[in-house]
């Protein structure tokens, strides 16, 4: 199998499924994606892993389909941070700029060459640098933890340099102060590194750990979206997670231990039937909302198969229906509680977005509108970030494995960027250009 050092891989391991993406450096900055592969996913519990033996299986099921498609050999991943454990908060801190000092200015037609002297001198005010924007944000998440927990990701929200506020990236500005604020997310080390360790066992090496929500947003939301306020769902197996935008930034995400799998459970208890029934009864001809079915499917028959070798029944979907709703209401209550503890109800100008499986059920948007009270729409991968095999992909359940490949895609961009300026300072840029235009092409 050919070895690519070009293409990205996402790999979202969930409760219920492992998903992966293998994607390549399209034309005008799209991703392509050239490989899908998904497999059940066994060994873990509310995005945790519990039994690694299983959970190796499951992720080289998946990684080897996508191989398979795309002929490329996987090395390095993308995963998802994911679990019920992870927590989060919001930091600042203000550090005094440290940065180089500022070059001379010399007046249009004048300068040194000239003989002049620079009519304008930095005074005491300085260049910011990456190293100022890393000290402030290291002090910003600065906090004593509880033992066993780490910090997982820093997700800058907004610079102030000075007075100024509401700046994005304030490398190369000048100022005496900066100050910034963050969205910080906690996880147990242990939670973490058992993936990791997963991931490793089945042969692969784990480039970057991103929340499974963000990388869903990532891949689904747009820039007006993130201006102008939006909140992402990601209904999973066995967790939900929340992630809130708002002036382009983070502002707030979290995790809660519900999701598709309680709905399954539901039926299965409330109806008296096997899992897997219950599980395939869901997905056929369950529903979230009576609202979204009309008089004559309410009354629709359902075929339930029976436990204990009794005859199957037949119930309507209103039933069904009446057991679904208030679970799909008690998931979504939770959600729009935190938004509103978090303080951002009525703020969400570009509103709900779903993503994750249990968006799939029938009726989710619907209710989901009704609780939350705003307009709510399913997310999907964006087809001006990725082409190749998108129209494959184009289910919410996809969203995380695209964002993690999307991501991924960006940051090696950025690395390759970075030593391509390292190579300008020092000289030899020519031989490096061509190599990374080579290997980048478009996305480069
Ligand atoms: N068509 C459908 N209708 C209703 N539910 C569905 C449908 N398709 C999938 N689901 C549900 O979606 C859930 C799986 O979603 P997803 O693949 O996003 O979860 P996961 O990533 O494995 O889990 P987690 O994120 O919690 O670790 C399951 O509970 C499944 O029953
Ligand atoms: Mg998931």
């Amino acid at each position: 199998m050919a070895k690519n050092l070009t293409h990205t891989v996402g790999l979202d391991v969930g409760t219920s499924r492992v998903t992966c993406i293998i994607g390549e450096p399209g034309d005008g900055g799209l991703i392509d994606i050239v490989g899908i592969g998904e497999s059940e996913a066994r060994g873990l519990r509310k995005g945790v892993v519990v039994d690694p033996e299983a959970a190796v299986d499951s992720i080289t099921r998946a990684v080897e389909e996508a191989e398979r498609m795309s002929g490329i050999e996987v090395e390095e991943v993308a995963i998802n941070l994911s679990g019920s454990h992870i927590m989060s908060f919001n930091g600042q801190a203000i550090v005094a700029v440290s940065g180089r000092e500022r070059d001379p200015v010399y007046e249009s037609g004048h300068g040194r060459r000239n003989g002049h002297a620079p009519v304008i001198v930095a005074g005491r005010d300085r260049e910011i640098t990456q190293d100022d924007v890393r000290r402030a944000i290291e002090s910003a998440s600065a906090i004593q933890l509880p033992a066993g927990r780490e910090i997982v990701d820093r997700l800058p929200q907004e610079f102030i340099v000075d007075d100024q506020d509401g700046i994005n990236d304030p490398v190369g500005m000048i100022g005496a102060r900066l100050a910034v604020k963050v969205h910080i997310v906690t996880s147990p080390v242990t939670a973490r590194q058992n993936v990791i360790n997963g991931v490793n066992r089945a042969g692969l090496v784990v480039g970057e750990m991103v929340l499974e929500q963000l990388a869903a947003a990532e891949a689904t939301l747009t820039d007006d979206d993130k201006e102008f306020g939006a909140a992402l769902v990601d209904i999973g197996a066995e967790t939900t997670g929340l992630i809130i935008y708002q002036r382009g930034a983070v502002q707030h995400t979290a995790v809660f231990a519900l999701g598709g799998s309680h709905f399954t459970n539901d039926i299965a208890f409330g109806l008296r039937t096997p899992i897997p029934e219950a599980e395939k009864i869901k997905r056929t001809v369950g529903c979230a909302s009576a609202l979204s079915l009309s008089e004559s499917e309410r009354g629709e028959l359902v075929d339930v198969p029976s436990v204990g070798g009794r005859p199957p029944r037949q119930l309507s979907r209103q039933i069904l229906c009446d057991i679904l709703q208030p679970r799909a209401e008690e998931v979504l209550s939770h959600v729009a509680d935190e938004i509103r503890e978090a303080g951002w109800e009525g703020q969400l100008s570009s509103g709900v977005v779903l993503t994750g499986g249990g968006s799939l059920m029938n009726g989710m948007v619907e209710i989901a509108e009704q609780v939350f009270d705003a307009p709510v729409r399913i997310g999907y991968p964006e087809r001006d970030r990725f082409g190749g095999l998108v129209e494959d992909v184009q289910s919410p359940a996809w969203a995380a494995a695209s964002g993690l490949c999307l991501i991924r895609q960006r940051a090696k961009s950025a690395e390759m960027r970075a030593s391509l300026a390292r190579a300008q300072a020092s000289g030899g840029l020519g031989a490096l250009v061509s190599k990374f235009r080579n290997r980048f092409g478009g996305i480069f």
